[in-house]
């Protein structure tokens, strides 16, 4: 009775040749699926692959399908057997074995076994999400092949009436290979054989094998309410390398994903890299325990709270409180944003506001977003209280408030008046408390099904206002003056670094370790922008690296450093703002924020309190920053240190450039680049060039930067030591949002993608920076740095890109910069070739130092190219893309050697980005000339300037004060 109402039930789903059955992909005819032929023991004929499949660290082409419940990789020779010869491992039998038993669909017509091939979006999109419930970290990358089998009502090799329906899928993203079996229903398990099914996988190498425990047991039909993930009849496993890999770890390696992420909290936080064994789990963050965590077997996921900035301490226990393991988490301040939503947004962002005021006004844009899309707002209050005679701050609180309005259409209500009674009790505070609200602007889903609702990659639109007590506003200034002495602001000024005298005006987000002042954006215009800074085109900052300080550097419409206040000088921070550490948006706010609204913009007497908090906050010293821009590009031509190129292209990885004393080592990938739309077999042109794909940096006590290409995924990869960045790439249309930071770590390493195909890497103090370009087809990258100068006598260079003085091999010989003899300039490459105990990469599994060396590569030398392609017509199209290229021969090499006139593009790109530079460059050197010859250092800024700016910033403050009344 019951198995027929299975039945029943089983054919309510089948609608002609197509099939529904939960937690299976969709089968039947209708999604291509071919079907077996019907006699006993069938097995296909080879299937061949359109990827290459990774196996227990083997790749397979080729697979079958066995119609008694496998998987076949590979040309497999082996006789298979009507009786199953015992459990795994088998040697030289490679499979997936999702229920090998006695199967036999001669006997019944309605049953079947179905197969394809999947390389359909939209069901690669949900075999994906399927393994991220396995594996997230490993399955970040959307699979890009997979092959479902399924054994659709099969009936065993008896009388026995029972139907067996299971799905089988092997899939990878190219990366990584995963095997899933999913049973819906399972009714017998003996055939004709004797004994009873058998379930796992089969490397064929004799360590390499798994056996689900229920295998030859009477008992493997109850599979059906089993998993290894959580998903009643669902098991995966991950195939790609190390049976000790399949499932999870249970000793150590708790790892968060992401592993920072907005102070406001309210996203996913998943734990992962332990086994989760136990019913239950107590998870902490800096003290405070998390709710509505929800596990499965290999990770728990838990929606991140408010927190407080800073570095904290995931820790998970056991129900008894245990300490199972623990791991970092960074909280960071969301950057500003509301730019599109808010016309306000540069007058209400980090500014102090009264909190007798009660209330502030939002004033919306109307634009395509705040027209188009419907937004809940979401205010996050922080509060603090602090003993200005010694600085501590005490009595922090924190809240989310949701003031109930609902979905706004923002463009329609125009403004919004947020009255303080409905965040916090105005009256009943405490006299001096500082409130930091973070006034969130939310997309809200148009569906409910929608989860990650984005606009071009952002979700949520922020701006961040300072609420202060009147009494506090008024008394603040002459307590800070108090504690300021010339003494100490002295200190402060050794502290902080020196600004460059001039920046190049194409007014990047961040330059030589500096990055744009949001509040003071040369990029940006408005009454708003630079509003504190009058004169002032664009400023930049730069933490200190040996204290909480930090530099403002504002700059003219040239580029040329402001040194005087009156004139739009910045002054300097003795807080930086917004660094990892705890509590440092308050640090700022008193110390450089409070006091100069106190001081500049609220007493009447303003002028002499104002002119005594610039004396403290200076805007610090400048100094001639020269930086060499050297670099990889193309089919590799590199750029010297000391400004000569040559062209190395060993297979391999190398030392790109490394310091003498140890602080700064960058190592790059040479590799044979992988044609995409090649077919596999054949030989492309493509297959003679080689790329840099791959580059790691370490930069003194920093983490790792890497980058990795994947040309055949069309992704880049970013590790920070070894862990996997995840941010929301860049798409074509994002320019319009301001924020481009993908990491910061303390301010001394920045990762920023400019646009689409652009990333830079910067290194605070140091000012080492880098420009990564990546080719739109993800097989070229091109990497630019950027080594300051200053102290060049201290600090020696060697690797591919030598040092100042020209190329040397490691033990000193001299390469004549003048040689063109292209075989000792290989020679010279090879040398810095890395050991693998050297190696700075990071490797998945699978890969290693080895897997990437090639010591039989030959490269064409460029004579020998031209030779061969001369008067063809390859050769005119290469002269012709490269003609207005200064390096219009390593340009011809590239457009030869791949074939592919477009390569020109990143020439150009290459050749842009450096002439930039080249011309900021002589700026500097002219200015360190004028410097030479003037003997009295005039203030670069003029007096008639001076009065106007005057007259500004006193229209400025009058509207500031009259505002506040
Ligand atoms: C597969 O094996 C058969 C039998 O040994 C052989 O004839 C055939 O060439 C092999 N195919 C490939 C692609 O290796
Ligand atoms: C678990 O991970 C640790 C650290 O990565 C490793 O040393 C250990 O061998 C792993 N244990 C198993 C059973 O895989
Ligand atoms: C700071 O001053 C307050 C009040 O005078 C006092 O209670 C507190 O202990 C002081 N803290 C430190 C670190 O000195
Ligand atoms: C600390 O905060 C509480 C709650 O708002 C308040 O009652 C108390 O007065 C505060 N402490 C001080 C010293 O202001």
């Amino acid at each position: 009775m019951l198995r027929q109402f299975l039945f029943l039930s089983l054919l309510l789903h089948v609608a002609y040749g197509q099939i529904s059955i939960k937690n299976f992909v969709p089968f039947g005819t209708n999604h291509g699926d071919a079907m077996m032929a019907r006699p006993i023991d069938a097995v296909t004929g080879p299937i061949h692959i359109s990827i290459r499949f990774p196996f227990f660290d083997k790749w397979y082409d080729e697979i079958k399908l066995y119609s008694h419940g496998l998987i076949l990789f590979g040309n497999i020779t082996y006789v298979l057997p009507h009786s199953p010869p015992g459990p795994f491992p088998l040697r030289n039998f490679v499979c997936a074995a999702p229920y090998w038993a006695d199967t036999n669909i001669a006997q019944d017509a309605s049953s079947n076994i179905f197969y394809r091939q999947v390389t359909d979006e939209d069901t690669l999109i949900e075999i994906s999400s399927m393994v991220r419930n396995g594996f997230p970290l490993l399955s970040a990358h959307r699979m890009l092949w997979a092959f479902v089998a399924t054994w659709y009502r099969v009936p065993g090799h008896m009388t026995d009436p029972g139907r067996n329906t299971y799905q089988a899928i092997i899939t990878t993203n190219g990366l990584y290979s995963f095997t899933l079996f999913t049973y819906n229903q399972l009714q017998w398990s003996a055939g004709l054989w004797g004994g009873f099914p058998q379930i796992g996988f089969n490397a064929g190498d004799q360590v390499n094998y798994f056996t689900l425990e229920k295998s030859f047991t009477a008992n493997v039909i109850t599979v059906v309410q089993d998993s290894n993930i959580g998903v009643p009849g669902q098991f995966i496993f991950h195939t790609t390398g190390n049976i000790s890999d399949v499932q999870c770890n249970s000793t150590e390696g708790l790892q968060s994903s992401p592993f920072r992420g907005s102070m406001y909290g309210g996203y996913e936080l998943r734990l992962f890299g332990i086994c989760f064994n136990e019913s239950s789990y107590i998870v902490e963050i800096n003290g405070q325990e998390l709710e509505n965590c929800e596990l499965t077997t290999v990770y728990l996921t838990c929606t991140m709270p408010m927190v407080s900035e800073g570095r904290l301490q995931i820790r998970l226990f056991t129900s008894e409180r245990r300490l199972i393991g623990q791991t970092d988490f960074l909280a960071f301040m969301p950057e500003n944003n509301a730019d599109l939503i808010l016309s306000n947004n540069g007058e209400l962002d980090t500014s102090a506001h009264i909190r007798e005021d009660q209330r502030l006004n939002l004033l919306f844009q109307k634009n395509a977003l705040t027209t188009n899309y419907l937004f809940r707002i979401i205010i996050y209050d922080y509060s603090i209280q602090q003993f200005i005679a010694n600085g501590t701050f005490y009595n922090q609180t924190m809240q989310q408030i949701d003031l109930g309005l609902g979905a706004l259409n923002l463009s329609a209500i125009r403004n919004l008046t947020i009255n303080y009674e409905s965040i916090f009790p105005i009256d009943s505070e405490p006299r001096d408390r500082v409130h930091s609200l973070g006034i969130s602007f939310e997309l809200v889903p148009q569906s409910a099904t929608s989860k990650s609702f984005t606009w071009k990659g952002a979700t949520k639109f922020l701006v961040r206002p300072f609420i202060v007590p009147d009494v506090l506003f008024s008394s603040y200034c002459p307590a800070w003056l108090e504690l300021q002495s010339d003494t100490n602001t002295q200190n402060l000024i050794n502290k902080v670094p020196a600004c460059p005298c001039r920046v190049s005006t194409t007014w990047d987000e961040e330059q030589l370790g500096f990055n744009t002042d949001p509040a003071c954006n040369a990029r940006k215009s408005g009454l708003w922008n630079c509003r504190f800074h009058r004169g002032a085109k664009g400023c930049y900052r730069r933490k200190s690296l040996t204290s909480d300080a930090g530099a403002q550097c504002c700059y003219d419409n040239n580029g040329v450093w402001i040194n005087d206040w009156r004139s739009g000088a910045g002054t300097i921070d003795a807080y930086y703002p917004e660094t990892l550490k705890n509590l440092s948006t308050y640090q700022h706010f008193f110390s450089d924020v409070l006091s100069y609204f106190s001081c500049c913009g609220g007493v009447t007497e303003f002028t002499s309190n104002c002119e005594k908090y610039m004396k403290h906050r200076p805007p610090g010293r400048c100094e001639n920053l020269l930086p060499a821009p050297t670099g990889g590009q193309g089919d590799p031509h590199f750029l010297t240190l000391a400004g000569s190129s040559y062209t190395f292209n060993g297979h391999g990885e190398y030392t790109l450039l490394e310091s003498l004393d140890g602080q700064l080592e960058i190592q790059v990938r040479l590799a044979r680049v992988v044609n995409e739309s090649a077919p596999p077999s054949s030989v492309s042109s493509m297959d003679n060039a080689t790329a840099i794909v791959a580059f790691v940096i370490h930069s003194e006590d920093q983490p790792r930067v890497q980058f990795e290409l994947f040309s055949q995924l069309q992704l880049v990869e970013i590790r920070i030591d070894e862990r996997v960045l995840e941010f929301t790439p860049f798409s074509e249309e994002d320019e319009l949002l301001s924020s481009s930071l993908i990491y910061s770590d303390d301010y001394q390493l920045i990762i920023r993608q400019r646009d689409a195909k652009t990333y830079s890497i910067s290194y605070g103090e140091s000012g080492i920076q880098f420009i990564v370009y990546l080719r739109p087809q993800f097989d070229f990258l091109d990497l630019v740095s950027l080594i300051p100068r200053i102290n060049t006598d201290k600090r020696q260079f060697q690797g591919i890109l030598g040092g100042f003085d020209g190329l040397a091999y490691a033990n000193g010989t001299r390469v004549p910069i003048t040689s063109n003899d292209d075989q000792a300039l290989f020679n010279y490459g090879e040398s810095w070739r890395t050991t693998s105990n050297a190696s700075l990469f990071y490797y998945r599994f699978q890969d290693s130092h080895a897997q990437h060396q090639d010591l039989t590569y030959r490269p064409t030398f460029l004579r020998d190219l031209f030779d061969k392609y001369t008067n063809t017509s390859r050769y005119r199209l290469a002269e012709e893309v490269c003609q207005n290229l200064t390096q219009r021969q390593q340009c011809m090499y590239d457009v030869l050697i791949t074939n592919d006139p477009t390569v020109n593009q990143m020439h150009q790109h290459y050749e842009t980005t450096l002439q930039a530079w080249d011309e900021y460059i002589e700026l500097v050197e002219q200015d360190e000339e004028n410097d030479k010859t003037t003997t009295t250092k005039s203030p670069k800024n003029a007096a008639s300037k001076y009065s106007v700016n005057k007259i500004w910033a006193t229209i400025i403050l009058l509207a500031m004060i009259i505002a506040h009344k």
